[in-house]
């Protein structure tokens, strides 16, 4: 459905984000008819650029991140005459704000609005505290607050204090696109939707759960923010719990945005607490030594930085979490750059029956949840071999593809979110008490670390990560999924 006409003002509109995400996201929407041709899309950043030069960028942006066949020029057009630019520092209270108000006069009272902070979190506060001095945040103004929501729960409740103070939490919507992700929300369709699944989903059937985020690209253009971040907090404390809770949720008493959010964040507290003694055995952080990935030579994190650094770009975590479904379930999660392959999945090993009927031990059940690529489920049974007489079985997959299924594009994440700001649709952002529950879990590991409790792992580039991330499943007797 199209949405109702609003104006997207973006602090930090001449960064990565917004031209890699948000203005194709919103182009792709445009095509598909959900975006009115009066909505506006202003871009605010440093740079003194006039709207001509802007919307130029913005049409760079689309030719880069549209897909080909998908860039028409007629559309395109439409999209840029959306397109405004005002040069502001939103930090600043003594900047071009009246530039800002201008534009925003046209129009006000039948436009939604919706600011998004795509710039470094630590400016969120100054930037809404701006914005109310200049009269700018209507009762029914949105934010929208690109992660990371600080670097530890005390920077997170000074960025959440401080745009508190101008924005009601209804009207605050922190991204996570991963929530944004189909496949990631289809967790919930598969888990409730479908009695087979939802009878077994719990420590009597299952023997483990493993979640991946793996990437083959480095660090790229972001080493300044990444090296300060690592994967931990660019990864785990957002995405990765997010689809853990999304697994291990109670079921909620509906699709409403806070009854999901309860579900979620009870997981989130529900996690069981690392501290010194299981961090050893229950965490596995590595950096990228040099390496080949498809025929290339690539360099080492450390080489690509120029300096020493005790920053990694891989983990790997085992979680418990401590509730009667999930007594002594290990929940691993892992995530790195440059790994052997792109692959972000939720991979669900089911206990072998204990049964003598046959000559061997049945093999365990593992059903596969592709978030990306290739998104779609599979699912690995025992059969009966049909060459032996014995009752030798067999694991056989079945496997679904969705792009093959639907026969459609798959969006990209920001599409939806974008949308959904508009809408005042809160379900697939994050709530600020799991904000907070979610640095409170990951904080004993940032401690740890800092303190060199746990040895910094190597792994070389285009590997499926560090042995020693192999040596912690092997203690549960557990795979991870490309050695199974
Ligand atoms: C971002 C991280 O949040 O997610 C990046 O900051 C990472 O480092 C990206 O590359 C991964 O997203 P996706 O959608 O490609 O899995």
């Amino acid at each position: 459905h199209q949405v109702a006409p609003f104006d997207y003002i973006i602090f930090g509109a001449t960064g990565d984000l917004t031209m890699r995400k948000l203005l194709p996201a919103l182009y792709y929407r445009l095509t598909m008819g959900q975006v009115p041709d009066t909505a506006r899309i202003i871009g605010t950043a440093r740079s003194p650029l006039s709207r001509e030069e802007y919307q130029g960028r913005a049409r760079d942006a689309l030719k880069r991140f549209v897909k080909a066949d998908d860039f028409d020029e007629d559309t395109v057009e439409r999209f840029l005459d959306m397109v405004h630019y005002v040069s502001l520092d939103g930090s600043k209270a003594e900047s071009n704000w009246d530039g800002l108000r201008e534009v925003l006069s046209h129009k006000a009272d039948e436009h939604v609005r919706v600011f998004y902070y795509a710039t470094a979190p630590d400016l969120y506060g100054a930037i809404s505290a701006n914005l109310a001095k200049e009269g700018l945040v209507t009762d029914d103004s949105r934010v929208v607050l690109e992660k990371p929501i600080g670097i530890d729960l005390k920077t997170a409740d000074e960025i959440n204090e401080g745009v508190g103070k101008f924005f009601k939490e209804k009207n605050v919507f922190r991204i996570d696109h991963y929530l944004g992700k189909e496949t990631v929300q289809n967790v919930i369709a598969l888990r409730f939707a479908n009695p087979l699944l939802e009878a077994v989903w719990s420590a009597e059937h299952i023997e483990s759960v493993q979640i991946t985020a793996g990437e083959v690209v480095g660090v790229e253009g972001r080493a300044a923010y990444y090296d300060n971040s690592g994967a931990l907090r660019d990864m785990v404390q957002n995405h990765l719990l997010q689809v853990l809770c999304l697994v291990a949720m109670e079921k909620p008493a509906s699709l409403e945005a806070d009854a999901v959010r309860d579900a979620k964040v009870s997981v989130l507290k529900s996690l069981v607490p690392l501290d010194k003694d299981t961090l050893r055995n229950a965490s596995v952080r590595a950096q990228y030594t040099a390496g080949h990935i498809k025929g290339a030579t690539v360099e080492g994190y450390l080489d690509e930085l120029g300096h020493e650094s005790n920053t990694e770009t891989y983990v790997a975590l085992r979680a418990e979490i401590d509730t009667p479904r999930w007594k002594n379930v290990p929940f691993f999660i892992r995530t790195a750059k440059r790994l052997k392959k792109k692959v972000s999945e939720i991979v669900v090993t089911f206990r072998s029956p204990e049964t003598s009927l046959f000559p061997a031990r049945p093999g365990r059940n593992v059903l596969v949840i592709r978030i990306q690529p290739d998104e779609g489920v599979s699912w690995s049974f025992n059969v009966k071999d049909p060459t032996n007489d014995d009752f030798a079985l067999w694991q056989s997959t079945m496997d679904v593809h969705f792009e093959k299924s639907f026969n459609t594009r798959y969006p990209d994440a920001y599409e939806r979110l974008l949308l959904d700001a508009v809408r005042g649709y809160p379900v697939l952002f994050i709530r600020r008490d799991e904000v907070e529950a979610a640095w409170k879990w990951v904080a004993p590991v940032m401690e740890a670390w800092a303190r060199n409790d746990v040895p910094m792992a190597h792994y070389p580039a285009g590997s499926w990560g560090p042995e020693e991330a192999r040596a912690m499943l092997a203690r549960d007797g557990q795979l991870w999924h490309e050695d199974m």
